[in-house]
């Protein structure tokens, strides 16, 4: 891996991965359309400790932009850009999901099915294509049946992403994220916003009973699985369930935050939010067989991270969690 694209730069798993990326001597181009989906400051902020290991990112739509150029010399593409959140994609705001995870993804496969230097595209898929699962633990070759508009335009980009590997053998991997959480994760994911109002001394809300369950995973170990899928040699069109091994309820969370920060989380209860799942919860036997991958950050030692990272930014954080 030489030269690399990473769509979404700016954002939580793509600026951490063009750090990671660039840090290794790696030829970063980054890309991201800055969206509004939150501040830009934030966005900002993860470009600039992206581009201070030396990834070069530009800013601009890729509805738009012109794709061969981007993907000129390029081997590797991570694909991270996306319209992100499960609860928020209902409504009219369902177009911009669709624009981002669809059809940006569709114009990419394009390009890629041109490209002369392409040796592989790793696709940011996610564990909301499975919806409430058939089984726990949740293998690739379960039935996929989203619960969110979310997960449903995530899933189409998934399967673009496989046709064009059977059509046109271009070099596709899909990686199911599992809830990705540590150090820059998103302010409207529940961490990030229980960490910082705890620390800031505000109520949390927890959505529904708090028993809902997630196989949360952090991020060194999501950038150690993009790496891995970027440079294995694996049959096209390849879907891998990338799962932290954590099984822990939101409740659980809160308790676990508590002991670590010193400080008594104040919690209140909201009504539970149409599209969210019970549970999730994916195998990891085709990413250890196919990837050599495995998750090693345990729930504690990923979330003392995150906390010790927020607790010098709760002025940062604070009035948009
Ligand atoms: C996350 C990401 O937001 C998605 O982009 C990603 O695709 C998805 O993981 C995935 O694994 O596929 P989610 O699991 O909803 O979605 O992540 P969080 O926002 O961290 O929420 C975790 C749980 O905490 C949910 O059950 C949610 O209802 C709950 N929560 C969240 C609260 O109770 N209160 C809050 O303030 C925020």
């Amino acid at each position: 891996m030489k030269n690399v694209l990473v769509t979404g730069a700016a954002g939580f798993v793509g600026s951490s991965l063009a750090a990671r990326l660039a840090r290794e001597g790696i030829n970063v181009i980054g890309v991201d359309s800055l969206t509004d989906y939150y501040p830009e400051y934030l966005k900002r902020a993860n470009m600039e400790y992206a581009t201070s290991y030396g990834a070069n990112i530009e800013v601009s739509d890729l509805m738009d932009a012109d794709v061969d150029k981007l993907l000129d010399g390029i081997d590797v593409i991570f694909h991270q850009a996306g319209q992100p959140g499960v609860r928020p994609s209902w409504g009219a705001d369902f177009s911009k999901y669709l624009d981002a995870n669809v059809l940006v993804t569709q114009r990419l496969l394009e390009a890629a099915a041109r490209s002369t230097s392409l040796k592989s595209f790793v696709y940011a898929s996610s564990s909301s294509v499975y919806g409430d699962a058939e089984r726990y633990p949740t293998l690739e070759v379960d039935r996929p049946q989203p619960l969110s508009p979310y997960g449903v335009t995530k899933l189409a980009g998934e399967h673009l992403s496989v046709l064009y590997a059977k059509n046109f053998g271009v070099p596709t991997v899909n990686l199911r994220y599992f809830t990705v959480y540590g150090p820059r994760q998103r302010p409207d994911m529940a961490f990030t916003r229980f960490i910082t109002r705890t620390l800031a001394e505000m109520p949390i809300s927890i959505y529904g009973t708090g028993r809902q369950v997630r196989d949360f995973t952090y991020i060194d170990d999501v950038l150690d699985a993009n790496i891995a899928a970027g440079g294995a040699a694996i049959q096209p069109g390849t879907i891998v369930n990338i799962a932290g091994g954590s099984n822990t309820s939101v409740s659980e969370v809160i308790t676990l935050i508590e002991k670590l920060s010193g400080k008594r989380p104040l919690a209140e209860h909201l009504h539970a939010v149409p599209g969210d799942v019970h549970q999730t919860g994916g195998g990891v036997d085709a990413a250890i067989a196919m990837l050599d991958w495995r998750p090693k950050t345990k729930l504690e030692d990923g979330l003392l991270s995150q906390i010790e990272w927020l607790s010098t930014r709760v002025g940062l954080y604070r009035d948009i969690v």
